[in-house]
């Protein structure tokens, strides 16, 4: 078995973001070369998936306030819902795991530590769900795996209620 060691923590400088490979281009060049800068101004907070002391990234996920219009959630919550035009969300906009290490797990680790964390912020600054925007349909999938729900307008675009969280963290 795995030995569990593995801790998501702020992304800092000693971490070392230019190894990290996940197959997608896209969140490779992300983390390489804007993660610090949507860090330090607070755009998004970064964390990096690593076993101290080691520097190196074995995953990473972002986290930012965002809203969605009311319109988008399912008519079946949107009814239970007070009728504003935008609803607080928390956006868990990247979540990657280094090619090396894919399917040993890390993927639900960060997930299961990305949807925590928002279910505490949650307390202080309220967001009724968490939303991702999948970059393709293999991404969508594992979402979906955990339950996310698609939004009506736009299938790449999932979220799980709060409610549902806090009941599958409990
Ligand atoms: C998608 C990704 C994050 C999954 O991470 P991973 O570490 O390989 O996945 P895990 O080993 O934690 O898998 C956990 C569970 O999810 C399932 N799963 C993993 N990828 C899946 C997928 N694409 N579709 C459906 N289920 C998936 C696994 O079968 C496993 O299920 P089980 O516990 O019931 O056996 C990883 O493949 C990745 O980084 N991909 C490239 C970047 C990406 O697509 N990010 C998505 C957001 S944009």
């Amino acid at each position: 078995m795995q030995e569990i060691s593995w801790q998501a923590v702020p992304l800092q400088k000693e971490h070392d973001r230019q190894a990290f490979r996940c197959g997608s281009p896209a969140l490779d060049t992300y983390l390489h070369k804007q993660a610090r800068q949507d860090s330090e101004k607070r755009v998004a907070a970064v964390f990096v998936l690593v076993q101290p002391p080691e520097p190196r990234i074995l995953g990473y996920y972002t986290l930012s306030a965002s809203t969605i219009p009311a319109h988008e959630v399912p008519p079946e919550l949107a009814r239970k819902l007070p009728r504003y035009p935008q609803l607080p969300v928390t956006l868990l906009g990247r979540l990657a795991v280094d090619q090396k290490h894919k399917g040993t797990g890390l993927g639900q680790f960060m997930l299961m530590d990305a949807l925590h964390r928002s279910l505490r912020a949650a307390a202080g600054i309220a967001a009724m769900a968490v939303v991702v925007d999948a970059k393709d349909a293999e991404a969508a999938a594992f979402y979906q795996h955990f339950g996310f729900i698609p939004l009506n307008l736009t299938a790449s675009r999932l979220f799980l209620p709060m409610a549902t969280i806090s009941k599958l963290l409990d």
